[in-house]
């Protein structure tokens, strides 16, 4: 089941929310900082448990890394990477549909049954809403269809900060009904 809300993630009731991070998962401004303020000192001290792939990078761009949610109601915070816009040809829309994908799959893994997203990519990374929504809605569409995976049960929330982020992903699930 998909549902659009308008909220601080970090007021939500989920098993798991998404955090749109940076590769070295060092926390930032935006819904990054929001998180990591809300969640306490101990997600940070998660983040840098988790193993660097390569030097400063501990979550490569489309990828998906989960730490407990600590002070946050949500029992985990799965971190992602989306990317940093240039004109969407440059490997965009394949990477952000990747953030959606592992991120529902790291979920789905650890028992997860519902999850919150907010917009990846956004924000400081400058990914037009109406297309970034667009590949948020299909890829998750694909996911609980089971064509992607075999678990179609799970309880997904785009969480949109603004209003018009949130009437773009109204539009398209009208629009666009499966
Ligand atoms: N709850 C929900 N959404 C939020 C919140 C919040 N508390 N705060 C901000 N947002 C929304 C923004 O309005 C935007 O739509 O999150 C979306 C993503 O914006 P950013 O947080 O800027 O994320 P992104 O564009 O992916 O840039 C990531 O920014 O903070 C740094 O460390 C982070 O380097 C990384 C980069």
């Amino acid at each position: 089941m998909i549902r659009i809300a308008q909220a601080d993630i970090t007021t939500l009731s989920v098993d798991a929310i998404v955090n749109a991070a940076n590769q070295r998962m060092f926390g930032g401004g935006g819904v990054d900082g929001a998180i990591h303020r809300a969640a306490g000192p101990e997600l940070f001290e998660a983040c840098l448990k988790v193993p660097e792939v390569r030097s400063g990078v501990r979550c490569p761009t489309g990828e998906a890394r989960i730490t407990p949610g600590f002070k946050l109601p949500a029992k985990f915070v799965i971190h992602t990477v989306g990317p940093v816009y240039r004109d969407g040809r440059h490997g965009e829309p394949e990477l952000l549909a990747a953030c959606y994908r592992n991120s529902l799959a790291l979920a789905a893994e650890n028992g997860c049954k519902s999850i919150a997203f907010p917009c990846i990519s956004t924000g400081v990374y400058g990914y037009p809403i109406e297309d970034a929504a667009r590949i948020s809605v299909d890829t998750m569409r694909a996911f609980l269809s089971g064509r992607d995976s075999a678990r179609p049960e799970m309880e997904v929330i785009f969480c949109c900060f603004s209003e018009r982020d949130k009437q773009v992903y109204d539009n398209l699930m009208k629009t666009e009904s499966p």
